[in-house]
This record gives C-alpha cells, sequence and structure tokens, in this order.
C-alpha cells in the first residue's frame, strides 16, 4: 500500500537515497575542487545497518523503488553489502543506481549479479580529453567498457545523463556523437539543464545554456517526442524510428516541472529531504537505532510528507540552497 501521499494527490512511490557525499570525481560544475568535507556537519554518514532499517521502513511504506546515489555511492567499501542487503532483505521492487562509472568496468558483473534494476551513469562529453578537463580523470574508456560489459550481459535499463554546458557540448557536433553512440545502442540519453548551487553562481552564469539549443536539434533531426507516461520521471523523452536509444531532457526551470514531482530525498546523513532545492528537512537518524522504532519511523515520514502540503518551504525554516548536488544526490 503507497501511504506516502499529500492533499495535491502526489504519491510518492520512488526514494533517492545518497549513501555518502564523497565522491573522487572534480565535475567543474559540482565539485571544482574535489570533495571536501564540511567542518560544520561532523555526524557521520548512515552505517549499513542504518540504511538496512530504513529500507525496510520504506518498503513498509509502500515505496517501490530506491536510488542509491551520492556523492559517488561506489566509493563506500561496504556499497555491495547495502545493496545486497536492499535486494535480498526488504520488498523494495526496484533498486537502482546513479554512479560516476568510474570503475563500471570492474564491478558490471557483481552489480547484476547483486539483482542491481537500473543505472545511471553521467557522462558529459563523449570527448575524451574533454571529459578528462571536466571530471579530473581520464576514464571515459572505463566507464565505456563498462557499459559494453553489462549490456553483453543482458542488462538493460541503462541511462547515460550529461550536464548541458556552453561551449562544451552544447553544439550539434557534440549532439551529433551522442547520437551515434545510442543509434545502435539501446539507451536513453538524456541532458540535463545546469542546475544553479549555493557553490556555482558564477560557473552558473557563465555555463547555463538553454536546452533549446538540444530541442531545435531533435526537431530538425526528426526526433519524436513522446508524452509523459503516468509514473515517468522528470525527462520528456525522444524517439526516432532510425535509433535504438532514445533522447531525453530535464529541464528542471520549466513549468509545471514539480508538478509531476514523484522521489522524496534522504541524505547520506539521515536528512529527509522534501524537495531537492532548499535545506527542509528533519533528521530521521534517531530512529534507525533499533529495530523496535520502526513504527515510529513509519509516522515520522508520514507526518513529514503532510507537512509538504501544509506549509511552504520558506516557513519551515528554509536557509537557503543546496551547496552542490554531492550533498543531495542529483
Ligand atoms: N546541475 C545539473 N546537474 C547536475 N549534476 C550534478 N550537479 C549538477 C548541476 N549543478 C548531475 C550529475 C549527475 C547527476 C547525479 O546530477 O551530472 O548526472
Ligand atoms: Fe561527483 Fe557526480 Fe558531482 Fe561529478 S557531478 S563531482 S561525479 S557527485
Amino acid at each position: 500500500m503507497m501511504k506516502l501521499q499529500d492533499t495535491f494527490g502526489r504519491k510518492f512511490p520512488y526514494i533517492r537515497l545518497s549513501i555518502t557525499d564523497v565522491c573522487n570525481f572534480k565535475c567543474t560544475y559540482c565539485l571544482p575542487e574535489g570533495y571536501k568535507k564540511n567542518p560544520g556537519d561532523t555526524r557521520s554518514f548512515m552505517s549499513a545497518e542504518e540504511i538496512s532499517r530504513l529500507t525496510k521502513a520504506l518498503s513498509e511504506l509502500g515505496v517501490c523503488k530506491i536510488r542509491l546515489t551520492g556523492g559517488e555511492p561506489t566509493v563506500r567499501k561496504d556499497f555491495f553489502d547495502i545493496l545486497k542487503d536492499m535486494k535480498q532483505n526488504s520488498n523494495i521492487p526496484k533498486v537502482t543506481m546513479t554512479t560516476n562509472g568510474y570503475r563500471l568496468n570492474k564491478i558490471a558483473k557483481q552489480l547484476y549479479e547483486t539483482g542491481l534494476d537500473g543505472i545511471n551513469i553521467s557522462i558529459d562529453t563523449l570527448n575524451r580529453e574533454t571529459f578528462k578537463k571536466l571530471t579530473g580523470h581520464d576514464r571515459l574508456n572505463e566507464i565505456l567498457e563498462g557499459i559494453n560489459i553489462l549490456q553483453k550481459l543482458g542488462f538493460n535499463n541503462i541511462k547515460v545523463n550529461a550536464v548541458l554546458l556552453k561551449g562544451i557540448n552544447d553544439t550539434h557536433e557534440e549532439f551529433e556523437k551522442f547520437g551515434n553512440f545510442i543509434k545502435n545502442n539501446k539507451i536513453d540519453f538524456r541532458f540535463i539543464e545546469l542546475m544553479q548551487t549555493g557553490d556555482n553562481l558564477d560557473y552558473f552564469k557563465k555555463n547555463h545554456v538553454s536546452s533549446k539549443i538540444f530541442k531545435d536539434y531533435l526537431k530538425k533531426n526528426k526526433w519524436i517526442s513522446q508524452t509523459f507516461g503516468k509514473d515517468a520521471g522528470p525527462s520528456l523523452n525522444f524517439i526516432h524510428p532510425e535509433f535504438e536509444g532514445k533522447f531525453g531532457l530535464i529541464a528542471p526551470y520549466s513549468k509545471g516541472f514539480c508538478k509531476t514531482c514523484n522521489r522524496l530525498r534522504i541524505t547520506s546523513r539521515g536528512d529527509l529531504r522534501l524537495c531537492l532545492f532548499g535545506n527542509t528537512g528533519v533528521s530521521i537518524r534517531h530512529l534507525l537505532q533499533d529495530d523496535a522504532q520502526k513504527d515510529e519511523l513509519v509516522d515520522l515520514i508520514i507526518k513529514q510528507l503532510h507537512l509538504k502540503k501544509e506549509s511552504h518551504y520558506l516557513e519551515l525554516g528554509e536557509t537557503g540552497i543546496t551547496p552542490n548536488l554531492s550533498s543531495t544526490g542529483g
């Protein structure tokens, strides 16, 4: 039974769960100087045991999909313990992950065998040099090899995300490259419009580009837009008879984007977030300490969701925007 609902009729069957803030990449729009500890927050990341309790409560609430995110979730040494526990000991039907893929070639088989249900990989460009400049790591080939391994194993739910960036991947030439990539490749490739975060104001001003340029490209090349499905994510998808893969576009600044919101977020330190933007939310961690607290935990999460209908975030004491997406899981 889906117990997570607000009075706007929105249901929240989908949880994005961050298991670490740490990331080994230095994407210029996210962590240009690499991950640094926030000295103001000395709380540890949730343990595998706490995550396990949380997952069981979420399952009871009717959650049908958990996406593991970070930071980079696979930097955790116990990543596979967490994934395995979720797949084996909870009734969550779908467990997916978002990753930068930095060792995808090494772990693809294990991901498949553990029963991962879907994977989102961030690849902002298919140009090796540009990729290196953007992320600080010359890892594009390993990532592509990892995708290949997954596909050979018959793992099909693969999405690739790129942040649309001015002067970097916003040219028809780059679009063409991504097009070639999905021509005979059953992959959803989506552009995300750059979002403004607390840390990237200047960067945002310099590099944000409207997705219109990509839309124009799609139109010119006869890609056909699909209507949003009932439980679809925020991506507007495009298909083409000559392509196996799909193109997609996520434009968070577009009108009505929040209307279809179906997700809640939980941070790596156990704060429940009602929305990506804003620092709203409460810690649920004190209720992750003992199996016997499950009912109380379930109640707290339901109550929090009701706040979403009663109050604007501003009244909840919003203090500012997310510093960068590595702290909320994108
Ligand atoms: N704007 C848009 N997307 C972002 N991501 C990280 N930071 C931003 C931002 N400021 C993306 C990553 C990845 C996902 C987790 O979030 O590229 O695809
Ligand atoms: Fe790491 Fe993702 Fe941020 Fe890049 S966007 S630095 S891969 S958390």
